[in-house]
């Protein structure tokens, strides 16, 4: 990992959250059985979570949130739609990254419309904060991707300048589309514009061979 990203990590916030229930070491654990780990963060109904498990039985989902309503809702989904590989956690997911992830334990990160808090005021109640992208950044594998969906364009420019000051962050195009989740169901229907993007972890390799080649 690249050392600024290293040092934006070790402010921890005390007390550190107990652990999420069901969990004890690594993510991997939660599932049936080993297999490459995309997060849903924020889930809400758990309709992308859902909906992307159904489409890669292959991949372990796994899909955080808050609300323990909405917790439950994804896992009776999970269990109607048969997907032993849809697992939920009711855990605030930025804690979840800053405390209880492991380095290099994710394929893919979604967050798909978190809250945006639009008033100025607000705003210092954002999720998506530079520590907490240094910590999703250290979660993701290299070659790992992080999704970002939103409706704010004022959000949206904040993480882009925060994700900018990470170096080890490139810009990528996903060539497939993604199924919706319910916020971009009922923002798409209303024909609202929406503002996201996709980072991928530079994998370091790569990029040193790239730099060595004549
Ligand atoms: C606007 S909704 C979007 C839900 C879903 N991603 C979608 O696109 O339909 C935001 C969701 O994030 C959840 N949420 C907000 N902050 C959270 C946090 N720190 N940890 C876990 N869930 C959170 C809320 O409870 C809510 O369900």
């Amino acid at each position: 990992m690249c050392e600024s990203v290293e040092t934006a990590l070790p402010d921890v916030r005390v007390p550190k959250p107990d652990k999420p229930e069901g969990f004890s070491r690594s993510w991997q654990e939660l599932f049936p059985r080993p297999a490459p780990i995309v997060c849903d963060l924020g889930a809400g109904n758990g309709r992308f979570a859902a909906a992307y498990a159904e489409l890669h039985p292959e991949w372990n989902v796994l899909a955080v949130e808050r609300k323990w309503s909405r917790v439950r809702k994804i896992e009776r989904a999970a269990e109607i739609r048969r997907l032993p590989n849809l697992r939920t956690l009711w855990f605030p997911w930025d804690d979840l990254l800053l405390f209880w992830s492991r380095a290099s334990s994710c394929r893919e990160i979604h967050v798909l419309f978190p809250d945006p808090w639009p008033k100025r005021r607000h705003r210092i109640r954002r999720t998506l904060t530079a520590r907490v992208l240094a910590a999703l950044y250290r979660a993701l594998e290299p070659g790992g991707c992080f999704r970002l969906l939103t409706d704010d364009s004022d959000y949206y420019g904040a993480v882009e300048r925060m994700v900018a000051a990470l170096p080890g962050f490139d810009r990528t195009e996903h060539p497939v589309e993604f199924p919706w989740s319910h916020f971009e169901t009922i923002f798409r229907s209303k024909g609202d514009p929406l503002y996201g993007a996709i980072w991928q972890k530079g994998n370091r390799e790569t990029k040193e061979k790239r730099r060595g080649s004549p």
